[in-house]
């Protein structure tokens, strides 16, 4: 187990600032996974606790200690990427035990070390099996036993599904949270997906252009966004976002809009508008409403009492709604003056 820390971490390529002045706490023993759009950094960071790409300035730390001249096979911590490497002239078992033979480990603890760390991803049973005779998820399995043998302090796990088809992703989610759960080890996690972010990470870190975000449990990074980018981000479908008057923005999640046929006197944002598409997704369905200004709105519910091009009223009450200043930040109820602002912003409408 190990924790991580950046202490004013800057990484440049050339003249290119990837990542910024970055300070971030990684906890013992958490699954933390980083999240953001592609090309924001994610892999970047990574590679910095990995030690495959140094940073430009400042401090990484690994259990308190600056890691910065510690080589990568000396800092505890294996990487399984989406490309994972593994052998495909080789069995399963010699893949898994390769960098111990290199290690110089002895033959009989490779041997625990190859069984255990089989058992523990399911793949006893497929020791002597060539990788091509091997499901995508059984290779990643593969993957993963051949970074546990080394019994890492850290894991570092770049996009490692994301070559995997949607179901098998699902099914593999679910077993990674059980690994970590066995492992009990500092798992760190990057994907541009926040879906299997939000479904695995107990801290979720949103990034973008090389800058956090936002840091938080998946629950409350979803309630309670901090900024727009994140109400937009996390999320599917996406936060419905509204223009007031004074550059103040309106955010609601499309499970907050309630449609009715009739306007309701008693909402604190209705809007007038249009079913212009459905999809009914089984569990609920989703709607798209267009309002007569042309703004489009997503609302999802278990009902699915309407079809396209029928009129509806779109209604959101105010402890659904979230409000974001100029500056993109959001504004919190706990800021009286400028939560006035947004109530009267919202009264006056649209
Ligand atoms: N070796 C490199 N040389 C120059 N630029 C790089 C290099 N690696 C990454 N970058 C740039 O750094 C930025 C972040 O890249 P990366 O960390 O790979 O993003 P992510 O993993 O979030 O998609 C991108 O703009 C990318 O082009
Ligand atoms: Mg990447």
């Amino acid at each position: 187990m190990a924790a991580i820390e950046f202490k004013n971490v800057t990484k440049k390529f050339g003249n290119h600032v990837v990542i910024e002045n970055i300070n971030l706490k990684i906890k013992d023993g958490s699954f933390t996974v980083l999240v953001g759009p592609s090309g924001c950094g994610k892999t970047t960071l990574l590679r910095m606790i990995a030690g495959i790409g140094p940073q430009t300035s400042g401090q990484v730390l690994i259990d308190g200690n600056d890691v910065t001249e510690i080589a990568p096979g000396k800092r505890g911590v294996a990487m399984v990427f989406q490309n994972y490497a593994i052998y495909p002239t080789m069995n399963v078992r010699d893949n898994i035990e390769f960098g111990l033979k290199n290690n110089k480990i002895p033959k009989e603890e490779r041997d625990i070390l190859v069984k255990e760390a089989s058992e523990k991803v399911g793949l006893e049973e497929y020791l002597d099996r060539k990788p091509s005779t091997l499901s995508g998820g059984q290779r990643q399995r593969v993957a993963l036993a051949r970074a546990m043998v080394k019994k890492p302090s850290v894991f570092l796990m770049d996009e490692p599904l994301s070559n995997l088809d949607a179901k098998l992703r699902v099914q593999m989610r679910v077993e990674l949270i059980e690994l970590h759960k066995k492992l009990q080890t500092t798992f760190v996690y990057v994907t541009h997906d926040q879906v299997e972010a939000m479904s695995m990470a107990d801290t979720v870190i949103l990034m973008n252009n090389g800058f956090i975000q936002q840091i938080a449990a998946p629950e409350e990074i979803y309630r309670n966004p901090a900024n727009l980018f994140t109400a937009r981000f996390i999320g599917s479908p996406a936060m419905n976002i509204v223009e007031l008057n004074d550059g103040i923005r309106l955010g609601f999640r499309p499970e907050r809009g309630i449609l009715s046929d009739e306007a309701d006197p008693k909402a604190d944002f209705s809007v007038e508008g249009q079913v212009v598409t459905r999809e009914m997704l089984g569990r609920e369905t989703t709607y798209s409403v267009r309002d007569p200004q042309g703004r489009t709105y997503m609302v999802t519910g278990l009902d699915d009492p309407y079809k396209v091009d029928d009129k509806v009223y779109l209604n959101v009450s105010l402890k659904h709604i979230y409000f974001f200043g100029k500056d993109e930040q959001r504004i919190y109820e706990e800021d009286a003056q400028q939560y006035q602002a947004c109530l009267e912003a919202l009264r006056r409408g649209l």
